[in-house]
């Protein structure tokens, strides 16, 4: 059996490329009876404006299958400095009527953690309870599902540019038995199977899917897909998809495979 995850990031409404949005609608409307669990990993929004968020929510209601979210620094006020500082999530809450923070079956235990730090505009940070919640987490998943980080910034960047602190917390993170983490922040898709802590993680950051935002490449995302069997650890196939002048299609490369 065959299970898809699609994997979006820094959406940005606000700041959307129109026939993006567009392209994107009509490959997941298409596809909807196929994908089982998507993942957005931060960057809902360009200001975290009430307009922007209710966007996102409308983009989220035409969705058929569980949506794991996650905020991203844009996530939270910018200039509005008290509540940035007081209340930085009141407004991304609202996500929160039509998205889940974890999601568990048999083959998948996804945990999303906020790595935003409302006192720095970029840089992102992980919190020693976020550690504990995901030991907890994963110590309830089934025998030989996949677990995974889904978190806005990088825990691994394959360029050394490494915004997420402290790093030594972040190695604990990894050390909860994490198989993937799914990031996005950086604007450019990427997929490395690194062995840091001497196992194999793969990590997988997703470009801006709609965003007019870009760096270096277009917009797109990826499908992830579980090859599941009870009695085995699943094999990941990457699927990466870009923008072009007729929608979204897939990038032309050998798929990418990873055991575990
Ligand atoms: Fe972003
Ligand atoms: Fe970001």
């Amino acid at each position: 059996m065959t299970k898809r995850v699609l994997h979006l990031s820094d959406l940005h409404f606000g700041r959307v490329n129109a026939p993006a949005l567009e392209a994107l609608c009509e490959i997941v409307l298409a596809r909807k009876a196929e994908l089982d669990l998507i993942v957005v990993t931060g960057d809902w929004t360009q200001r975290a404006r009430t307009v922007e968020f209710r966007a996102a929510i409308e983009f989220v209601s035409q969705l058929s299958c569980p949506v794991v979210s996650v905020p991203g620094n844009h996530d939270v006020p910018l200039y509005d400095l008290p509540r940035r500082l007081l209340a930085p999530y009141s407004r991304y809450a609202k996500m929160q009527s039509t998205t889940i923070s974890d999601y568990q079956d048999e083959f998948l235990s996804v945990v999303g953690l906020s790595t935003v730090n409302p006192f720095r505009v970029d840089s992102g940070h992980v919190h020693q309870t976020d550690i504990d919640r995901t030991h907890a987490f994963f110590s309830k998943a089934a025998p030989n599902a996949l677990k995974i980080i889904a978190c806005h910034h990088p825990l691994f960047d394959p360029r050394e540019m490494r915004w997420l602190r402290p790093e030594y917390r972040a190695k604990r993170l990894l050390d909860t038995g994490a198989d993937v983490v799914l990031s996005g922040h950086s604007h450019v898709q990427w997929v490395q199977q690194s062995d840091e802590l001497g196992r194999a993680i793969l990590h997988i950051s997703a470009g801006t899917s709609i965003s007019s935002r870009l760096r270096e490449e277009v917009n797109g995302f990826h499908v992830i897909e579980l090859e599941t069997e009870v009695s085995k650890r699943p094999g990941v196939l990457v699927k990466t998809y870009d923008l072009t002048k007729t929608g979204f299609l897939e990038r032309d490369r050998p798929s990418q495979r990873f055991t575990f």
